[in-house]
């Protein structure tokens, strides 16, 4: 569903040029759950926002849904888009619109026609279980239920791809759990790839296929989640399974090094 081939982007810092992802390669199949992790400033948003191309690559390819998303032309790539949905950590709704109308807003931008779009906002907030809030504005609703609206945007264009940047990353656990388990849902009863950004293990485990594990641009080591004990083999890697190690005593890492 979605292949990154050698997949390179640089920025100028305020040290200078710095590579955020470097040369990195990704296939991520239809209908799975990618998840992504790594320390802050790995690269994952950089990386989660060259699949949807919101940052173009200085080499490399992505493809999406079969089409290179790099060798399109812009009006393409815009209705590209719109099959790519995306959430952040901080929903990013737009205060003054209720739920209904910011989701309504993705479908007037994507361009579809009114009479189309009440019905696609209502199945869309369905499937997050906000019927109800349709009418009520963002600062009424919990964190989790902002979260769960932003996914109902991203749903109303039927996207086959669901980029989310730490979506939990703003929540408290048990909003985390509800939030996730509403992924998982689009995910398996919509058929939606996924492509989940975190820091928190525990978040990938929950949901995910496999984790791509980064550090400093690159994509060192993938850990398959298929039940099976995780048998992480770069530092980074033991350090993102092994949460313990940052809170217990340096003789834990001793332990979970030697184990
Ligand atoms: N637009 C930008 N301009 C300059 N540097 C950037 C920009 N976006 C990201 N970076 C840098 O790229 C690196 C990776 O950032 P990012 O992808 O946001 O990492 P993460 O999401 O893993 O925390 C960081 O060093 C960050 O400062
Ligand atoms: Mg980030």
């Amino acid at each position: 569903m979605i292949t990154l081939r050698g997949v390179t982007k640089r920025f100028t810092g305020p040290d200078g040029p710095l590579t955020a992802v470097d040369d990195v390669d990704l296939h991520v199949p239809r209908g799975s759950v990618q998840g992504i992790i790594g320390f802050s400033g790995a690269g994952k948003s950089t990386l989660i926002r060259l699949i949807n191309l919101l940052e173009r690559p200085d080499s490399g390819t992505v493809e999406v849904d079969g089409t290179d998303l790099t060798a399109v032309d812009e009006a393409e790539l815009r209705r590209r888009r719109t099959k790519i949905g995306m959430i952040f950590q901080h929903f990013n709704l737009l205060a003054n619109l209720t739920a209904a109308q910011n989701v309504e807003l993705a479908l007037r931008i994507a361009g579809v026609d009114k009479a189309a779009r009440a019905a696609r906002v209502a199945e869309a907030l369905a499937v997050v279980d906000l019927a109800d809030k349709a009418d009520v504005h963002p600062a009424k609703l919990s964190g989790g239920q902002q979260q769960r609206v932003a996914i109902a945007r991203a749903l109303a264009n039927e996207p086959s791809v669901l980029l989310c940047d730490e979506p939990t990353s703003a929540v408290d656990p048990r909003t985390t759990v509800s939030v996730l388990s509403y992924l998982k849902e689009v995910n398996e009863r919509l058929g939606i790839t996924i492509v989940l950004v975190t820091h928190e293990m525990n978040v990938v485990r929950a949901i995910a296929d496999d984790v791509a594990v980064m550090d400093g641009g690159k994509v060192v080591e993938h850990l398959e989640l298929d039940g099976s004990p995780l048998r992480p083999e770069t530092e980074i890697a033991r350090f993102m399974v092994d949460d313990r190690i940052r809170l217990r005593s340096g003789r834990d890492l001793e332990e979970s090094r030697a184990g």
